[in-house]
């Protein structure tokens, strides 16, 4: 995308985990854009993700749903966005388990929704508009010891959570070849960092590390995972829809290999520093559990493309973003209480009642 000083972009899913750091990034660094934040709050959404930005001129917050076809077309309508960046998504593999359905409904559905309402929009004028869709290297499947995926690698999706993104992905795909819709996919690695739902492994595990509580290791704890810190993902998000090539999926990865037990091993040294606590003490708390049905073996992401046509590389080692992810989780008691306990949810209604 050429940089346009009035670009007005809907960013969906900006009250989660990855999209509060993306609209972050947006609203601070382009203060002539205007960012619109679309999200259902839903158990993964919350605003408290925002709140040093959400009085910012260029920001606002719509509460809505993507499965909702009338609402969408009526926001395009409303908003004449230039551009998508669409994160919105249920993105949790143990929960697409046990509910499928809501997978492809929120990931597959919501998705051809956006897709049609910028269609609708744009009406074939598509000179500088852009649908960025945010997606995961899972589509790819699952690796063995060897191995890496790279942009040409076939989708394989293993659980219910990738092939709901695999299909999100082949209709975005399928709009530009059918309607010459201008996208661009992005498809990225395990992130963590900074306001992350402790459902997923690293905010889990230092939740429970600082609680006492088991450390739940799925299986033997071997599955491997390319771990990028969260930042540097929103920071290629940026890169690519400024530089991205229009029609092209670029993979983005942390060139960190890491397996669950090592990883999780890593934090209770680290935590027990921090907590200043005898070494080995958290060690203690891990516990083997059953295994996930059908969990991928390992993840890893060849970066050479966007490295080597737009130039992003990770800013900061594993060692650095773990020790800010800890230090930011010590910090932000606040937030993990409010999220564990539920009262987040609350936040919502005292800071829009009167809106
Ligand atoms: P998240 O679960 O933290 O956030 C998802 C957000 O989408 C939430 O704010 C939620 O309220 C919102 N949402 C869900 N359903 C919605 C609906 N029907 N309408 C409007 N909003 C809705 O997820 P995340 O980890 O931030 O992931 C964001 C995107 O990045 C997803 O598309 C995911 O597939 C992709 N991704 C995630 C990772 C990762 O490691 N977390 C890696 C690669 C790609
Ligand atoms: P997760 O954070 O759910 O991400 P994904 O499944 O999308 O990679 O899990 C990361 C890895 O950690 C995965 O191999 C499953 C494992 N895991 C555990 O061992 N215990 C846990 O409690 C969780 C949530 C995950």
């Amino acid at each position: 995308m050429e940089s346009n000083k009035n670009f007005k972009i809907l960013v969906t899913g900006g009250a989660g985990f990855i999209g509060s750091h993306v609209v972050r990034r947006f609203v601070t660094s382009y203060p002539d854009y205007s960012i619109v934040n679309l999200d259902k709050l839903t158990y993964a959404g919350n605003l408290e993700n925002l709140r040093d930005i959400e009085k910012m001129p260029n920001y606002q917050f719509i509460k809505g749903d993507i499965t909702n076809m009338t609402f969408v077309n009526a926001l395009f309508k409303e908003h004449e966005f230039d551009a998508v960046i669409h994160l919105a998504a249920e993105s949790h593999v143990d929960r697409s388990i046990q509910d499928p359905l809501s997978f492809v409904t929120t990931n597959v559905v919501g998705t051809v929704n956006i897709l049609n309402a910028a269609l609708a929009t744009w009406k074939d004028h598509f000179e500088n508009k852009l649908f960025y869709h945010i997606s995961t290297d899972e589509v790819y499947g699952s690796l063995g010891e060897s191995g890496y995926f790279t942009e040409s690698t076939s989708y394989d999706p293993k659980s219910p959570y990738s092939a709901s993104k695999a299909g999100s992905d082949h209709f975005v795909r399928s709009y530009e070849n059918t309607y010459a819709l201008p996208v661009v996919i992005t498809n990225c690695s395990n992130n963590y960092g900074p306001y992350q739902f402790p459902e997923k492994l690293l905010p889990l595990m230092i939740h429970n590390i600082r609680n006492n509580k088991p450390l739940p290791v799925y299986g033997t704890g071997e599955n491997i995972r390319d771990w990028l810190f969260v930042k540097d993902h929103a920071d290629a998000i940026d890169l690519v829809f400024h530089s991205g090539k229009k029609g092209e999926t670029y993979n983005i990865g942390g060139f960190n290999e890491w397996k669950n037990i090592d990883i999780v091993r890593l934090l209770c040294r680290i935590m027990d520093d921090k907590l200043h606590r005898q070494p080995g003490t958290s060690e203690k708390l891990i516990e083997f559990v059953k295994d996930r049905p059908g969990h991928d073996q390992r993840y890893a992401i060849d970066a050479a493309k966007i490295s080597s046509e737009l130039g992003w590389k990770p800013s900061v080692t594993f060692e650095q973003g773990l020790e800010i992810t800890v230090d930011w989780y010590l910090e932000n008691i606040a937030w993990l209480d409010h999220v564990t306990s539920g009262a987040y949810k609350t936040y919502y209604d005292s800071q829009y009642r009167n809106r």
